[in-house]
């Protein structure tokens, strides 16, 4: 497009109406909804929806109810306290539920039984001294509740409130091992821990049997266990078999150093057990060649096995999850690979009723799609998916053996609707961008897609288009060329509240969105074939892409193009700064990215470091990966004006990064702007400070690609 003169350009763009256009603060304030959860008979679910209000600077969180019958949704509390909560008792609307205070008010939480159809019927079972959540649960024969939380844990197991433990005198912090600090926070000797309760039913109802069981807590050889393991690990990380007998959880190999490795195994205990009578159900060794990272573990719906993912790689993050069921008898586990060479790597799952069948979800060609295959598939079986677009956020399998799907689009914050077994649509229930104010106008023509050749790939590769509202193809709009994070990760077709590619796209841009080597959801080749080649792979994949939008796409101009990104997209803009593509946009913004490879070891997950290096740091050596691939070795060619963010609090890529790059661009007097946020991490979550995050980063790209028509862009 590098023939459009200017002039017709900025007409085009005066004339662009912004009726039905996503702001930032709109999609800052608009509903988010939870996954539905149903109840056992499948009569209702309850999700929860989180608004907030720049005038008033609350958040607000409650809860609703939708009748699966009728479609209805209707209030079902606004009273905030209740934090979780899961269908459990003796009707099919019994509940139990976690309220986030207690009566001692010490940083604590209380339990509560209800009826979920008359909340007001709510009954205090136990008071808790700490803040433990994820509750899973459930009735055994007798009557009685069987319950799973997590909290932090003391290395004597005792769980930690951080409100009443002591403070030291000293600040000091030491290690002899790492981490030293993960994603956001420096750690110190607690680690988080499953815990297991009874609550014995008489007929005054519930109350609490005793202390509750630590099944994680010292279990220690070369590391001690953790579960869920931090930073991102939660409630499925654990599980409770139906009839309350057994627990599961997972932890990073106890074998292992912490340094180098991404095992983990999933332990046995029976409940009411001690730490000692745990026996790992998938030890290394236990299959052939499947060291790696576990997720996931579920039992069947009889309790007789139990469902997980497994990747190979001891050391790597993104390998393929292969599915595996084993008898819940770690003795006879009997570990069973499910269709095994699937070329997928599935990362949701649930079981059908009588056991026969797995949903799960996995990235497929940039939606996350579900999937039904039979737990007896051999290899080589080809699973059929049963949704399309979107990405799943919550899969439950209904008593009449349909399928409870919540997922969102870049079109929708959430959808909830049902499918059968063959992917018929059953019942649509909610589609955000209907009901929500903010959303209004959105829908799937804002979306399309390409698929482009590349000279990294035997396969071609995909993009997608994201049009302002009121697009016209007869019209044309700049460039906004993002690309993603991970390497390993992919643009889906999602909502998101920090990247949304729609709001992006509403300053008045067609926004392009590929997903180069490194992509998940294509096969595992993709995937992988980013290691040790983070500067040629995708960088050549990018151009590409960028070329088939200067030549196929009228309508989009590249001469006003920006480009932007976070984290690996942070240091493919560094990168990008110091390359011909460069020059080919007007301004770069790099969120949290990396500009010094040699720095690496200043993050936390150094297996990371190491695999996507093609090994540890080596002294200089023009062949290894930390010194070809570094953006700071191409300092002599950065000329694009560059805004710049990076956090304090993230500790993934330590702020020095971003404190570097905007510092070398002053000193070589490129037009730079340095954004700092002393509170948030890698990503930036409250919405006032994302508010000027978007405002800051808008008024940068929309002065360089002149959508503004500012005479400055500060
Ligand atoms: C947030 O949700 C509450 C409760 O549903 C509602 O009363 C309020 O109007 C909503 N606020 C905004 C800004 O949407
Ligand atoms: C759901 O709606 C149906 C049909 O209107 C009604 O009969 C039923 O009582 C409702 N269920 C609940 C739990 O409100
Ligand atoms: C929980 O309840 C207490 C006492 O009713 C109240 O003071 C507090 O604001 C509530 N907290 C939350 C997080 O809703
Ligand atoms: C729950 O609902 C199912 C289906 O309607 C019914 O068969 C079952 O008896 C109910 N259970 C209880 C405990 O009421
Ligand atoms: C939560 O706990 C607080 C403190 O004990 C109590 O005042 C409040 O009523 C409880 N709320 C609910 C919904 O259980
Ligand atoms: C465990 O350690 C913590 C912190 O030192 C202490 O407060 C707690 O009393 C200990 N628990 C037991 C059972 O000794
Ligand atoms: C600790 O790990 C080593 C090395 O894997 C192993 O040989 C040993 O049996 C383990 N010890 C315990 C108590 O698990
Ligand atoms: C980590 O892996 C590297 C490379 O394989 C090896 O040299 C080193 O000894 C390992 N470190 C530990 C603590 O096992
Ligand atoms: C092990 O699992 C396979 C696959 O499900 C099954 O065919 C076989 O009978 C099982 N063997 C035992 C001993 O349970
Ligand atoms: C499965 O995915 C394909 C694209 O690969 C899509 O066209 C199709 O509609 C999906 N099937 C269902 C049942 O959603
Ligand atoms: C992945 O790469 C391997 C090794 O180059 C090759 O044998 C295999 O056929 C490739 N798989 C796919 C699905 O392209
Ligand atoms: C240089 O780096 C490459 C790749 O990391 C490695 O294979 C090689 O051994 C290194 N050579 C020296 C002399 O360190």
């Amino acid at each position: 497009m590098r023939s459009i003169s200017r002039t017709v350009m900025t007409a085009a763009l005066a004339s662009l109406p912004l009726i039905n256009a996503i702001t930032p603060e709109a999609m800052l304030a608009a509903p988010r909804r939870g996954a539905a959860v149903a109840n056992p008979s499948g009569e209702f679910a309850v999700y929860s929806n989180t608004n907030y209000s720049f005038e008033t600077g609350e958040v607000t969180t409650i809860w609703e109810q939708l009748n699966l019958t009728s479609g209805e949704i209707s209030t079902w509390s606004t009273n905030s306290n209740i934090s979780e909560f899961v269908f459990v008792g003796p009707s099919n609307t019994s509940i139990l539920y976690i309220n986030a205070t207690n009566e001692e008010g010490d940083g604590g939480v209380s339990l509560y039984t209800a009826d979920a159809a008359d909340l007001s019927t709510a009954s205090l079972v136990a008071s808790l001294p700490a803040p433990y959540s994820g509750l899973k649960a459930v009735a055994t024969e007798s009557g009685d509740i069987h319950f799973l939380v997590y909290a932090l844990a003391y290395p004597n197991g005792t769980a930690y409130n951080a409100d009443t433990a002591e403070t030291p005198a000293s600040t000091a912090r030491i290690y002899t091992d790492i981490y030293v600090r993960h994603w956001d926070y420096w750690l110190s000797a607690e680690r988080n821990a499953v815990f297991g309760g009874v609550l014995s039913s008489s007929s005054s109802g519930y109350s609490l049997n005793g202390g509750l069981t630590n099944y994680v807590t010292g279990l220690c050889n070369a590391t001690c266990a953790e579960s869920p393991v931090q930073p991102f690990g939660d409630s499925g990380h654990y599980d409770l078999s139906p009839d309350g007998s057994q627990v599961i959880f997972l932890t990073k190999n106890i074998d292992l150093p912490l340094a180098n490795y991404t095992s983990s195994q999933i332990y046995l205990v029976p409940f009411g057990g001690t730490m000692n009578d745990s026996i790992p159900l998938n030890p290394i060794g236990a299959t052939p060649d499947v060291e790696g990272a576990s997720s996931a573990p579920t039992f069947s719906k009889d309790g007789s096995k139990i469902a997980y993912f497994q990747m190979n790689g001891i050391d790597y993050e993104s390998d393929r999850n292969i599915i595996y069921v084993a008898n819940s008898d770690a003795e006879n586990s009997n570990i069973t690979a499910v269709a095994g060479d699937w070329d997928r790597s599935p990362d949701t799952l649930a079981w059908s009723h009588d056991g026969s069948v797995l949903y799960v979800a996995a990235p497929d060609l940039g939606r996350e799609r579900v999937f039904p295959i039979p737990v007896d598939a051999a290899a080589g079986f080809v699973p059929m998916n049963i949704t399309d677009e979107g990405v799943t956020a919550g899969i439950q399998v209904l008593p009449n053996g349909e399928l409870l799907i919540s997922d969102s689009k870049i079109w929708s914050s959430r959808d909830i609707y049902t499918v059968d077994s063959k992917g018929a649509v059953t019942n649509m229930y909610l589609q955000a961008n209907l009901v929500d104010e903010a959303l209004s106008g959105l829908g799937p023509q804002d979306v399309s897609e390409f698929y482009y050749s590349t000279n990294s790939s035997e396969i071609d590769q995909q993009s997608w288009i994201i049009y302002p509202s009121n697009f016209s193809e007869d019209q044309t709009y700049p460039l906004a060329f993002v690309v993603h994070g991970g390497p390993q990760g992919a643009h889906f077709n999602s909502w998101s509240t920090r990247w949304n590619l729609k709001v992006w796209a509403d300053q008045g841009y067609v926004v392009i969105a590929p997903n180069p080597t490194a992509s998940t959801g294509w096969g595992q080749n993709l995937t992988d074939a980013v290691s040790t080649h983070w500067g040629d792979y995708p960088y050549w994949d990018l151009v590409h892409a960028w070329e088939y939008v200067n030549t196929s796409l009228p309508y989009v101009d590249t001469v006003r193009g920006i480009a932007a990104g976070a984290s690996f997209g942070g240091y493919m803009m560094n990168w990008i700064q110091g390359h011909p593509l460069g020059r080919r946009f007007n301004a770069l913004v790099t969120h949290d990215g990396v500009t010094n490879s040699l720095s690496d070891y200043a993050s936390e997950e150094l297996w990371f470091i190491n695999h996507d290096n093609g090994g540890i740091f080596t002294s200089p050596n023009t062949t290894s990966p930390y010194y070809r691939w570094n953006p700071i070795l191409f300092y002599e060619n950065w000329a694009t004006p560059h805004f710049v963010v990076h956090n304090d609090l993230d500790f993934r890529l330590p702020v020095s990064e971003g404190i570097m790059l905007f510092n070398m661009l002053q000193v070589k007097g490129v037009p730079s702007k340095f954004l700092n946020f002393p509170d948030e991490n890698h990503w930036v979550q409250n919405r006032e400070n994302s508010l000027v995050w978007h405002t800051e980063i808008f008024k940068w790209i929309n002065y360089y690609s002149g959508v503004s028509g500012a005479d400055s862009p500060y």
